[in-house]
């Protein structure tokens, strides 16, 4: 018997996540019988939709989460011991060990030159995000300015730096100075700490020809002054809106309309799982820019299953940069 530990929502989220909302239990998996296998976390990504789709979650559900994990014992041919498997995004979520059969399980498909950790960075959901999110959706061209925010996380490097690749000029937003240190190790043409700046007259001296394409992590308050700097056709990703999360009434915000008709703005949201069917091409991309060294994404690697917690709190503090994950 093996008993698996996981975290169960105690209580659905009022503003910021607290310690009591999320609890550890513990549960004792059953025998595999034939054709399962059990398997053990190894990796768990950690992203600010858990909080974003806390929502849909009742009370005594698992939390939310993707994970890479190995498979300690099989009566499976197809899964001998030591594979490494993949959960969905929203799948089997903060479970030290899992049975197959309790959810969805995929062999992994990994290239062995690339970290197994960046099955959920830059080859995962936060790369297929940054890669179609920005490149499909804003269609790049050469010498465009580009404006992006949340830009020391895991989407947004990403995205900053598939700008350059496309021969944008890149201005990029984080909270802290080292993180717009950072920025500028990664490429960046500009790079800021919006905790200290004042928005507007920073976009009229980085910005002065106007934003083509705004990829927008944030929302709130801090879109409301970037899309007023948006040119004639420009573009708007809009990727994420982490300002609102933890919000118990979102930001009443001046109303966009006639920016959006007088100059022609395109702005579309959406979810990378839409692109599902193309990630091959993603994935493609994305390995060929990371081996040849035109791109990285660094980690923020928190040890140990027990501190999930305090992992996802930090994605609210900006104590990552790079993509969050917990190592078991
Ligand atoms: N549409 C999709 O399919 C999709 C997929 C993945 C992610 N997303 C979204 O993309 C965004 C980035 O996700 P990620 O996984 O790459 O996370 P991340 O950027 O690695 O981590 C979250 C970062 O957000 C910033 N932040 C936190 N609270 C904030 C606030 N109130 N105002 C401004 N910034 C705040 C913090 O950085 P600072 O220190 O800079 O504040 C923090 O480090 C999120 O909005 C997420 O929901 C969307």
């Amino acid at each position: 018997m093996v008993k698996a530990k996981r975290f169960i929502l105690a209580k659905q989220f009022d503003g910021f996540p607290k310690d009591s909302d999320i609890q550890l239990v513990e549960v004792e998996l059953p025998e595999i019988k034939d054709g399962e296998f059990l398997c053990e976390a190894v990796y768990l990504s950690v992203d600010p939709y858990m909080r974003a789709f806390s929502f849909s979650l009742k009370e005594g559900d698992v939390m939310y989460g993707q994970q890479v994990a190995k498979v300690i014992q099989t009566k499976n041919a197809d899964y001998p011991v030591g594979t490494y498997v993949i959960t969905e995004v929203i799948g089997l979520g903060w479970r030290s060990h899992f049975v197959s059969s309790e959810g969805v399980v995929t062999k992994l498909d990994h290239p062995e030159e690339i970290p197994l950790s960046q099955a959920m960075g830059v080859l995962g959901m936060v790369g297929m995000t940054a890669y179609f999110g920005f490149v499909d959706i804003c269609q790049p061209k050469e010498g465009e300015t580009v404006v992006v925010n949340g830009a020391a996380g895991a989407v947004g490097s990403l995205v900053g730096q598939i700008a350059k690749i496309k021969g944008c000029r890149v201005v990029g937003f984080a909270g802290s100075d080292d993180k717009v240190k950072y920025l500028k190790s990664l490429g960046f043409d500009e790079a800021f700490n919006y905790k200290t700046i004042d928005l507007d007259e920073t976009l009229k001296k980085a910005a002065p020809n106007g934003v083509d394409i705004y990829f927008d992590n944030v929302g709130g308050k801090f879109s409301s002054i970037v899309r007023n700097h948006v040119n004639k056709y420009g573009r708007i990703s809009q990727c994420g809106f982490i300002s609102q999360y933890n919000l118990k009434e979102p930001d009443m915000l001046p109303c966009f309309d006639s920016v959006m008709v007088f100059k022609e703005i395109k702005c579309q949201g959406f979810l990378a799982e839409s692109f599902s069917d193309r990630y091959p091409e993603g994935k493609k991309f994305m390995a060929e820019w990371y081996l040849k060294g035109k791109l990285k994404l660094d980690e923020h690697i928190t040890e140990g299953f027990e501190n999930m917690k305090k992992a996802f709190f930090e994605l609210f503090t900006g104590a990552n940069t790079g993509k969050a994950l917990v190592k078991v």
